[in-house]
């Protein structure tokens, strides 16, 4: 992937992401506990408005468009009402099915039950096909069911047979994939969990990508903010409006927002996507889980979100941040083991302020963990200051020079005077 450089001239189209909207039946139901989730409708209504006023090319919807499942009375009633509340953005409006929309991948323990023929039908009545592609602009846009992915069913042979072959036939063209579910969030050859792929579905659908040279894939479910990449592929798993996870909130080194962290204001948003000639460029745009209720509209003092002047500052990244923590086991998705996470809010909180460098320990780059992650920021359009106490070793000038091309300085902080030592290091 390559992400444009700031003063680019205005993107050929933009396209608008939302995700995980759980819309519930205009009463409320009991498909949820919590009361974070008594506000995902009127949460919904506003990022579709202020989805609206960007005039995008169209909007994709990552999933999790309600929150009762397919098997549940209050489905049907939900899908309405997420209809109506998802109708001001038009037509073009696409959908990927999200586990709460289709049924869960299989998983031992898993809180809901899994995607079948049956859950298709429901889906398909409100929904539509639950995989397809379409094109728009030069860039070939892929919708799949990863609720299928490791099911062992027809349904599963089907898709995979399709993907294979839609992939192939637009391989060497620009291709854009969308799957409610990540294929990881730390690492690609990560145990399975309740918020990727299981191994074997995973290293299929980034072998295919792989294969094919996809640009993206985008993923919601996990109500966070993760970047990965594999290979050339940017994989960007993007925030909910309606509510944030709280196992996750276990994850940040502050306290949980409210409700255990299930309520965290600052990362609810909906993404928008630039498409330039040679790369793209995601903006996450807060929706601060403003509400609107039914027959309200945004008023005029509240902005349009506008693209992020460059800030000409150098971001000093005091915490641990490439490093990736073994979460607790927390019930009722992950009861029964610790899977790793990362948190990635400080990349898309530079994205989002326009600033593109950081200064860290030069002992980050000797790291096998923090080097993965910075070559990931460079990518992702990030440039580097790195500072050491002393002169560097041998060592440690090596790894400058490989990297050489996404370092702005190196700061080498002595008293001596005598820098005779420098000369042959520099040269
Ligand atoms: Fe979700
Ligand atoms: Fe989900």
């Amino acid at each position: 992937m390559s992400r444009t450089s700031r003063a680019r001239p205005a993107p050929l189209f933009t396209f608008a992401i939302i995700t995980d909207t759980h819309i519930r039946p205009p009463g409320g139901d009991e498909s949820s506990p919590f009361p974070v989730n008594e506000l995902a409708n009127a949460r919904a209504r506003y990022a579709v408005q202020a989805i609206a006023r960007h005039a995008p090319a169209f909007t994709i919807h990552l999933g999790d468009m309600v929150h009762p499942l397919p098997h549940l009375p209050s489905y049907d009633a939900a899908a309405r009402e997420a209809l109506e509340i998802l109708s001001p953005l038009g037509d073009s409006l696409r959908f990927v099915p999200g586990n709460h929309d289709i049924g869960d991948k299989p998983m031992a323990g898993a809180p809901a039950g899994a995607a079948d023929e049956e859950s298709a039908r429901i889906y398909m009545r409100h929904f539509g096909p639950p995989w397809y592609s379409f094109d728009h602009g030069g860039v070939h846009f892929v919708v799949m069911n990863a609720s299928l992915v490791g099911s062992g069913s027809a349904l599963e042979d089907e898709q995979r047979a399709w993907l294979e072959e839609e992939l192939a036939r637009n391989s060497g063209g620009r291709i854009l994939l969308f799957s409610h579910y990540p294929p990881f969030i730390d690492t690609a050859d990560e145990p399975t969990h309740y918020d990727n792929y299981e191994p074997a579905g995973r290293a299929w659908l980034l072998r295919c990508a792989e294969k094919s040279g996809v640009e993206a894939i985008f993923s919601g479910h996990v109500h966070q903010f993760f970047y990965n990449r594999h290979a050339g592929t940017a994989l960007y798993c993007l925030p909910p409006t309606s509510f944030t996870r709280q196992d996750y909130s276990e994850l940040y080194q502050i306290g949980p927002a409210s409700e255990f962290g299930r309520n965290d204001l600052c990362k609810f948003s909906y993404a928008l996507v630039d498409i330039y000639p040679e790369g793209h460029r995601l903006r996450v745009i807060p929706t601060r889980g403003r509400g609107l209720n039914p027959g309200e509209a945004i008023t005029q003092d509240d902005p349009v979100a506008a693209r992020p002047a460059p800030a000409p500052f150098t971001v000093h990244v005091r915490h641990a941040w490439a490093r990736a923590f073994h979460m607790p086991y927390n019930g009722p998705m992950e009861e029964f083991g610790r899977k790793r996470a990362r948190d990635d809010y400080l990349l898309l909180r530079l994205w989002q302020m326009g600033i593109s460098r950081i200064r860290t320990p030069l002992a980050d780059l000797l790291d096998p963990e923090y080097r993965r992650r910075i070559d990931d920021f460079h990518a992702a359009g990030i440039r580097f200051t790195f500072f050491c106490a002393g002169m560097p070793d041998a060592e440690a000038w090596r790894a400058c020079r490989e990297a050489r091309e996404m370092i702005d300085a190196v700061e080498c902080v002595t008293s001596t005077t005598d820098l005779s030592d420098l000369g042959d290091a520099l040269s």
